[in-house]
């Protein structure tokens, strides 16, 4: 019997998945209750488009935090959970592009807007670049892609890099948290580079 059942009978991996789903969902539930209670401030619209972004930008580096987790604590439960937590970032990102299509853009104009502002282009590139990596995370492609499959995963560190941007670009306030997730992000592809030497973090590279 692999090792993988067993962890799997002993329910811990399952409560776990199903913890992280809870919390995943979370920012969710939180926009929804405050929608229900009319509680959303002065500006709902711009308020759904940042919950969400800032859920989508936080998933993405939780996700990539999985891996030095299991590197560290040696439990596979880690690596269990992250291509759920890839496709909540996506999920949340999908929602922050509509939020903003549909309270803050009114769906005109789009190319116009869409290039004009730099900070926007960056949002832009880096949610191209996730579409890929939802596609690709299923079993099914995993198999398909085989041994490119990695290589095109690594693109999630540029994705990472390009979303911080587009997030302090648009700051109009408070850097000092925008910093703190750069030395995240810093830290992790330092870790990345670390282990796997400059391809271990270069978009396509094999290795
Ligand atoms: C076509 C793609 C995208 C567009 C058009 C877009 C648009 C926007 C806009 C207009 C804002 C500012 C809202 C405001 O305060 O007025 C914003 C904020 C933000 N976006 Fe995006 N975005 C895109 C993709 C993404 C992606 C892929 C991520 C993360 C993975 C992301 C993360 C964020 C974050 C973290 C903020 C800041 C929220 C805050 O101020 O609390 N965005 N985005």
């Amino acid at each position: 019997m692999s090792g993988k059942r067993i962890v799997d009978r002993s329910g811990s991996v399952l409560i776990f998945r199903l913890l992280v789903a809870f919390l995943a969902s979370v920012p969710l539930l939180v926009l929804v209750i405050n929608i229900a209670g009319q509680s959303l401030g002065p500006d709902p619209g711009q308020e759904v488009t940042e919950l969400l972004g800032i859920a989508a930008f936080q998933l993405l580096i939780v996700t990539l935090c999985m891996t030095p987790l299991k590197r560290w604590t040696g439990w596979a439960g880690w690596i269990r959970v992250r291509r759920m937590l890839g496709l909540f970032a996506f999920f949340y990102a999908v929602l922050h592009v509509l939020a903003f299509l549909q309270f803050i853009l009114g769906w005109s104009d789009l190319w116009a807007t869409f290039t004009k502002r730099p900070y926007i282009v960056a949002g832009a590139l880096s949610f191209l670049m996730l579409i890929p990596l939802a596609l690709t995370s299923t079993k099914g492609m995993m198999k398909r892609l085989g041994k490119s499959w990695k290589p095109l995963h690594k693109l999630v560190y540029l994705i990472a890099i390009v979303a911080w941007i587009h997030f302090i670009w648009q700051a109009r306030s408070d850097i000092g948290e925008m910093v703190a997730y750069g030395l995240v992000i810093v830290g992790l592809l330092a870790l990345r580079w670390k282990w796997g030497g400059a391809r271990g973090v270069i978009p396509f590279a094999r290795g």
